[in-house]
């Protein structure tokens, strides 16, 4: 039977993300981070492909990051702002977890079910964090969808792409509300 979980599901109706720029340390410790992990590894998978897999940033990883946004930024040709903007995360950053698409062959699970699949990953983790008491935060920015940072601060393959960066840290502030979608607008059903 399933198992019943209010608090899962009060979870899930309350949770906000908090903006990665305001978070500070303690980031997750390597046990602390662990549990959290597992969560988001126990996503759907359709045909058991495991298309993801995770790379741990942490703070003295930063740096790195932020002085190869700036290169690549340039060699792009991005505005100042973008270049700023990009390397924020890294600048401020305390520890992420890198979810990596791993687009694994099939005849049978196209390619966008692989994508769908990591991005629950994402969110899944994200969750997990929040629901630890963290705070979390779903990034991507430029640098993630550029094949040299991915290459060259990652060591990505050629079928391997960024999902998402989760920042995971200590709540430094207040998370701002947004407003939320009228399910009703976006829900049709279909009864016969
Ligand atoms: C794939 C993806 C990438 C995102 N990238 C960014 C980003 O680079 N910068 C940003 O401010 N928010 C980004 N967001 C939005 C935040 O993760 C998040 O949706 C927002 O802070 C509100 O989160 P909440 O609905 O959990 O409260 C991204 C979201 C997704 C799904």
């Amino acid at each position: 039977m399933t198992l019943e979980s209010p608090a899962a599901l009060e979870f899930l109706l309350s949770r906000r993300s908090r903006p990665a720029k305001t978070l500070v340390a303690p980031a997750p410790t390597r046990e602390e981070l662990q549990p959290l992990l597992t969560a988001a590894a126990r996503s759907p998978d359709h045909g058991k492909l495991e298309p993801w897999r995770f790379i741990v940033v942490d703070k003295g990883a930063m740096p790195r990051l932020a002085a190869l946004t700036e290169e690549r930024g340039r060699a792009l040709g991005k505005s100042p702002e973008d270049i700023a903007k990009g390397r924020s995360q890294f600048d401020l950053g305390q520890l992420a977890v890198v979810v990596i698409e791993v687009q694994k062959p099939s005849e049978k699970i196209p390619a966008i079910e692989q994508t769908y699949s990591a991005g629950a990953v994402c969110l899944a983790l994200l969750n997990a964090a929040l629901a630890a008491g963290w705070g979390a935060n779903w990034l991507s920015g430029w640098v993630s969808h550029d094949r040299g940072f991915c290459a060259q601060a990652l060591d990505l393959a050629d079928n391997e792409r960024v999902a998402g960066f989760v920042h995971i840290a200590t709540e430094g502030a207040a998370p701002p509300e947004r407003p939320r979608p009228d399910v009703h607008a976006i829900t049709s059903w279909v009864s016969e």
